[in-house]
């Protein structure tokens, strides 16, 4: 927007005001004494807090109209009302439940709330995330509270001011979790279009056609210009919209619209163009559509869903992925209410019983907690068990499969011909599928289907034999994972 159409804008609004006292738009302008608030106490340093206590009116939203109808949606609007009901409120809570330094890049904590103890400045409102508004309320054009999209361990700024903590440890456990890593630290691909619509926070919200504006957007030198995954691009800051004030519902069955598989569905296919193996296929591979097809994969329709995910498993990706769990001591005191951030399935635990991000220990030491607590199976043990049946199954004919392919000539794997997709290209492409992390777990009926017709399809067109001592008829006739 130039600035001629901001004074123009500006100037109609002061009208508007004059005439109505109301606001349409969520940017309107209005002149600023006719949005009416008792002038704040100095020790609150310029936060403005409620201009309607009783109503839950932030100053803010008198102008900022379609926000203010956002955020009254939100949990931050009564979370005052919350902490006093829950018997428990004490001095300590406080910081978190009101208006103060917590969330902005106010460095002084004894300001709002704090030093007045007004009861404007109750609940998590706007100026806990944008910083005190005196200045831009004066004069709205002449600067505006821009909110942080960052957040980081000791950063005294964003979300994670709030949210972390034994009780609360979104940000302790984000910051360790693969979507925390800032693009391209941990030496992976991702800094180059179309890359960064994916492996980058900011990137991702352009490409999802958000445009929004936030502290760091034109400040992201120190990291190549590249923000991780934070909190805000997953949430909704301001809407409640789905559930837990996702951006996105997450148990939708669609590759474009469900929060998780929007960034995983990348290669979950061959691409004639690249020898590429799959890179995030979980999407694909759970709505059952992921892997090559051979000429006689058999049924037509290609769709081939698996219990996890069908309707049986509503939630879809985040039951597993996004699971919380109550750590405690021997005495029954609380250890960490961990809030399943780390986004790993069956993690491993420290020795005080924490899940961690190491995928290292084996697999006896992790925790299939998450299996049983969503209901759908009886006992951890019982979900390990069938975990490990189906790792074995898939395993066993991803080492058949990867030994006939390595028989196949060379020449079958040229992406000089970037049209077809060889019977040697498609089924080593289902080998590396069914070699990833979490394939017999995300559709192993699929990925038996598609690894047994790979098999099959490698006999009829090359004339290679399996290979291994083990045969196949040995291996489907293994008992398939039970509950
Ligand atoms: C008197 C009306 C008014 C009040 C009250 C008001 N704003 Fe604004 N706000 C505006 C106008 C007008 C703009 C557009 C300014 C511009 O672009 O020149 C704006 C812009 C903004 C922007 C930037 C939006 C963008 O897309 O870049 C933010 C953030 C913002 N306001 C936050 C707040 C917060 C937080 C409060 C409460 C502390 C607040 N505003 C109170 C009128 C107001
Ligand atoms: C000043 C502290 C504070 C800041 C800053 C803060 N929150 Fe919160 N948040 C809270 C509190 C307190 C609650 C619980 C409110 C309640 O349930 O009464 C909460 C609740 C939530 C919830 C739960 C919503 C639900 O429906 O259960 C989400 C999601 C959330 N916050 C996300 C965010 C995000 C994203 C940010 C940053 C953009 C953020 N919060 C910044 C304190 C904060
Ligand atoms: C470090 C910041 C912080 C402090 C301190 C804090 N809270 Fe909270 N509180 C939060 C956040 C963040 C949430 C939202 C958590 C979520 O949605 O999972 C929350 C949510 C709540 C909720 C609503 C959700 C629920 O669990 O029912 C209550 C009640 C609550 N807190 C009470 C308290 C009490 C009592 C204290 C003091 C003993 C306290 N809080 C101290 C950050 C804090
Ligand atoms: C549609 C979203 C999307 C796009 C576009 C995308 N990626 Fe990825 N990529 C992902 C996701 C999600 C993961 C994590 C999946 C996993 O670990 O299984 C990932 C993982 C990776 C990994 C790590 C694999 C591993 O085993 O650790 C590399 C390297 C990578 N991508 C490079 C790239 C490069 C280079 C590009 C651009 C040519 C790109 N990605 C484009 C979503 C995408
Ligand atoms: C929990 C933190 C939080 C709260 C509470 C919050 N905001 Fe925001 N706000 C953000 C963040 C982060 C952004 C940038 C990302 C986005 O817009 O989704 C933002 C962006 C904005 C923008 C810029 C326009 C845009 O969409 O990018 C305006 C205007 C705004 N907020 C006004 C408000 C008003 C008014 C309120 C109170 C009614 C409010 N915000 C409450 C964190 C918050
Ligand atoms: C990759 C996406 C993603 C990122 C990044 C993310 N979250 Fe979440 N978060 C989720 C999902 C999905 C859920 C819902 C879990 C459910 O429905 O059980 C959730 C739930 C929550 C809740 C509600 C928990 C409850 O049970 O009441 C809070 C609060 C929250 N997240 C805060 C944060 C904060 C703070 C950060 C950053 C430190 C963050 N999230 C980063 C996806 C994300
Ligand atoms: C904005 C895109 C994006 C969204 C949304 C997203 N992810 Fe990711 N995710 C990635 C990328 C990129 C990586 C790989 C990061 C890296 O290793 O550099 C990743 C990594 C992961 C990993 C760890 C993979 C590994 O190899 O360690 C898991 C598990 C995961 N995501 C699950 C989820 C779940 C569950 C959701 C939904 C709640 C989700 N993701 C939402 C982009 C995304
Ligand atoms: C039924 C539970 C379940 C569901 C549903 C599920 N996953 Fe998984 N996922 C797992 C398990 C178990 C693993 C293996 C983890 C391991 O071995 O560390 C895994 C592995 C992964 C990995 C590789 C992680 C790593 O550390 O290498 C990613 C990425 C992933 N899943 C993303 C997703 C996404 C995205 C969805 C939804 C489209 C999804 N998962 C659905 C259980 C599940």
């Amino acid at each position: 927007m130039d600035g001629r159409n901001r004074v123009v804008r500006f100037s109609v609004s002061v009208l508007v005001a004059a005439l109505a006292a109301a606001c349409v738009d969520s940017k309107q302008a209005v002149a600023p004494n006719s949005t009416a608030f008792s002038t704040p106490p100095s020790a609150a340093q310029g936060f403005l807090g409620y201009s309607d206590t009783a109503a839950g009116t932030p100053v803010c939203g008198n102008c900022h109209v379609g926000k203010l109808a956002e955020w009254k949606g939100t949990a931050h609007s009564h979370a005052w009302a919350d902490l006093q009901a829950s018997g428990h409120a004490q001095a300590s809570c406080e910081p978190c439940h009101t208006v103060n330094a917590n969330g902005n890049a106010v460095a002084d904590s004894n300001v709002g709330w704090l030093a007045t103890h007004n009861p404007r400045y109750r609940d998590v409102q706007c100026e806990s995330c944008h910083g005190p508004g005196m200045t831009h309320v004066t004069n709205p054009d002449a600067s505006q509270p821009l909110a942080s999209m960052l957040v980081g361990v000791g950063l005294t700024n964003g979300c994670g001011e709030c949210h972390q903590g034994i009780n609360n440890p979104f940000l302790d456990e984000w910051a360790q979790s693969a979507h925390g890593l800032v693009p391209h630290a941990g030496g992976k691909a991702g800094t180059t279009q179309p890359c960064v619509t994916c492996h980058t926070g900011n990137g991702a919200l352009v490409a999802w056609g958000l445009d929004l504006n936030y502290l760091e957007k034109d400040s992201l030198a120190a990291t190549n210009g590249h923000m991780p995954i934070t909190c805000a691009v997953c949430h909704d800051p301001h809407d409640a919209t789905n559930d837990k004030q996702l951006r996105f519902p997450i148990d939708v069955a669609s590759v474009s619209n469900n929060l998780c598989m929007k960034c995983h569905h990348y290669r979950a296919v061959p691409d004639p163009t690249s020898g590429g193996g799959p890179m995030s296929p979980q999407g694909p591979l759970l709505l059952g559509t992921a892997g090559w097809r051979s000429p006689d994969f058999g049924p037509t329709d290609t769709t081939i869903r698996g219990t996890h995910g069908s309707s049986g498993n509503p939630d879809l990706c985040v039951t597993c992925h996004v699971a919380r769990a109550k750590v405690t001591d021997a005495s029954g005191n609380l250890v960490l209410n961990s809030t399943g951030h780390l986004f790993v399935a069956i993690p491993c635990l420290d020795t005080q019983g924490r899940p961690t991000p190491s995928d290292t220990c084996a697999e006896p030491q992790r925790s299939f907690a998450a299996c049983a607590a969503s209901g759908c199976h009886g006992t951890p043990d019982a979900a390990r068990s069938a975990f490990d049946v189906a790792t074995q199954r898939i395993q066993a004919l991803v080492t058949e499969l990867n030994a006939m392919v390595a028989k196949v000539p060379a020449s079958q794997f040229s992406t000089a011909d970037s049209v077809t997709i060889t019977a040697g290209e498609g089924a080593k492409f289902n080998a590396r599928l069914g070699a990833m992390t979490g394939s017999p777990v995300h559709n192993p009926f699929l990925m038996e289907q598609l690894l047994t017709s790979s098999i099959k399809q490698l006999q009829k067109t090359y004339g290679i034999s399996p290979t291994s001592n083990i045969t196949l008829q040995d291996i489907l006739a293994a008992p398939a994972g039970g509950r």
